[in-house]
């Protein structure tokens, strides 16, 4: 279902309902083509501190009004060491507006994680090139085939001529080998790339939080778990979060349903909180340094519970 692009703000309380799949799912349809034209990346934030966390408050951000559209602006902040949040909050998306986030390590071999929509596309390449050189990207990967996820991967791969689409080869069967402009790496689950001063392992998640060739990320050297579509949450809070993301997570799952619940979804995601993640960082919604196994293992088991509720 298309949702309108001129909608106002005042049309936000009804979208959910305008678009019940999911709002995350048909956001690219909400982006005016206007606001990706129209950039206002700015230089990257650093992280690590309070007072730097501090700084991921309003006085960084330098919100742009696209003509005829949506107020939009695209942050970055480095949320661990040589990891970048690019993050775009779209107000339309959902009741309180949802963040749609890109992540880059910076590397010998740069690796992005989710392109974001191809509409997104001349935000998120400017946000990127600040950091590194748009030809230097080496890889390019995400989580699963959507558009938020993936829409921009052959802007990115014409962008870059050295630079391979890495997925798991269930992904790359089912999808990427038709869709990507250029043939896909097909990664083993465990598998590692190693970046040249990061190493990053891909893990199958399949349906996990949703679709069958869905899979995450792991930097090793950090510690960061890139959680893809796991923890979405509404509004637009700030790139790293002390405070508990499972229960807005659990509101946000209320609100658009966006994930499978299988036998193996609680299993799969204790499977995770094993990696003893340092950083979580999420595609909606603010990442985190706080209680990242815990708060895998307490969302693990809340869509256990769902389960057992919908299977009684
Ligand atoms: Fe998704
Ligand atoms: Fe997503």
């Amino acid at each position: 279902m298309r949702c309108s692009s001129t909608a106002a703000s005042a049309r936000r309380s009804s979208r959910s309902r305008e678009c019940p799949d999911s709002a995350i799912r048909s956001v690219s349809d909400c982006i005016p083509v206007s606001a990706g034209l129209q950039s206002s990346a700015q230089s990257p934030v650093k992280y690590g501190t309070a007072a730097g966390a501090a700084r991921f408050g309003s006085k960084d951000r330098q919100p742009k009004t696209a003509s005829g559209g949506a107020s939009m602006e695209t942050r970055t902040d480095e949320i661990a060491a040589g990891v970048y949040r690019i993050s775009t909050f779209i107000a339309e998306a959902g009741p309180e507006g949802l963040s749609f986030n890109q992540f880059l390590i910076e590397a010998d071999q740069p690796l992005l994680f989710h392109t974001g929509p191809r509409r997104l596309f001349p935000l998120v390449s400017q946000a990127i090139s600040r950091i590194v050189a748009l030809d230097r990207l080496r890889w390019i990967t995400f989580g699963h085939v959507e558009s938020d996820e993936c829409g921009a991967m052959n802007n990115f791969l014409a962008a870059a001529p050295r630079a391979e689409v890495a997925h798991g080869a269930l992904g790359c069967m089912v999808s990427l080998d038709d869709l990507a402009d250029r043939q896909p790496r097909r990664l083993g689950d465990g598998e590692i790339i190693d970046l040249g001063g990061r190493r990053v392992r891909h893990i199958d998640t399949p349906h996990i939080p949703h679709n069958w060739e869905a899979r995450v990320l792991f930097e090793e050297t950090t510690g960061t778990l890139f959680c893809g579509d796991l923890f979405t949450h509404t509004g637009d809070g700030p790139a790293l979060t002390d405070d508990d993301i499972v229960g807005p997570a659990l509101a946000a799952e209320s609100l658009f349903g966006a994930t499978a619940l299988t036998p193996n979804t609680g299993a799969t995601i204790r499977r995770l909180a094993t990696l003893r993640p340092q950083t979580l960082a999420l595609m909606h919604g603010s990442s985190t340094k706080m209680r990242c196994s815990e708060s895998l293992v307490r969302l693990a088991e809340a869509y256990d519970s769902k389960l057992r509720e919908a299977l009684t």
